[in-house]
């Protein structure tokens, strides 16, 4: 979720730096570093002009990740001039013991799924607030729309049970807008994924049920960090 700086904490600040500091470790002897967006990412930038001679150049999510990576003095380069990717580090608005995800919360969902899906690896940094049972108890699922779309769009959504909240004066990286979505029935999150997928219209959901990441660092209370490996690894 992309905070405002009256709501920065600053346990949940240290434990994302944590998070960070974790998949900081993983960028070794690799050539293009995929690089996720949000705050937790915001610390993992932070961390890469240290270990520079370990990566070749870094692909971004977002317009913002890109400025943020460029200002680091870091080569970022366009996925179509990379081929795949060999590590993506991002964070999520929440996880489920089964590693599925939603993002979206800082509008950049479509270039995250593309990022992830073209990664050799995927790592999700994290502090515990993101930690759900049941990804049915967790966020509102965000929906990329085209503006064309939208209201028809809502429609077939509260047709699968949603309520979306479409999110004005906003606009993603690929011109299109947000509808935030409440109350979708998650029980099946890879099927509600795919249905989601199939309105025409919805350019791409924040539900990341297929792929999914092979990693989570998630920071805690304390001053530790837990490593989660995917359960079927
Ligand atoms: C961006 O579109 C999102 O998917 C982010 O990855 C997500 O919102 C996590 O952001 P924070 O690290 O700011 O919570």
């Amino acid at each position: 979720m992309t905070q405002s700086p009256e709501e920065v904490h600053p346990a949940a600040e240290a434990g994302k730096r944590r998070a960070a500091e974790g998949a900081l470790a993983l960028v070794r002897d690799i050539r293009f570093l995929g690089v996720g967006t949000g705050s937790t990412v915001r610390y993992f930038i932070e961390g890469l002009p240290g270990i520079q001679q370990h990566f070749e150049a870094a692909v971004a999510s977002s317009e913002q990740t890109a400025a943020l990576l460029r200002q680091a003095g870091i080569r970022v380069l366009d996925l179509n001039e990379t081929g795949d990717l060999d590590l993506y580090v991002d964070g999520a608005d929440a996880f489920d013991p089964h590693f599925r995800l939603i993002k979206g919360h800082g509008g950049a969902l479509t270039r995250e799924k593309i990022l992830a899906t073209a990664s050799r690896k995927f790592v999700v940094i994290a502090d515990s607030r993101k930690r759900f049972n049941r990804l049915a108890d967790s966020v509102a699922v965000p929906v990329e729309v085209l503006p064309f779309a939208r209201s028809f769009t809502a429609r077939q959504i509260v047709r699968l049970g949603g309520a979306p909240a479409w999110r004005e004066h906003y606009l993603t990286d690929g011109g299109n807008q947000i509808l935030d979505v409440l109350h979708l029935p998650l029980n099946d999150p890879s099927g509600m994924e795919i249905q989601l997928k199939s309105i025409p219209g919805v350019v791409e959901s924040g539900i990341f049920a297929h792929r999914i990441p092979e990693l989570i660092f998630v920071a805690g209370g304390s001053s530790t960090v837990e490593r989660l490996e995917r359960p079927d690894l």
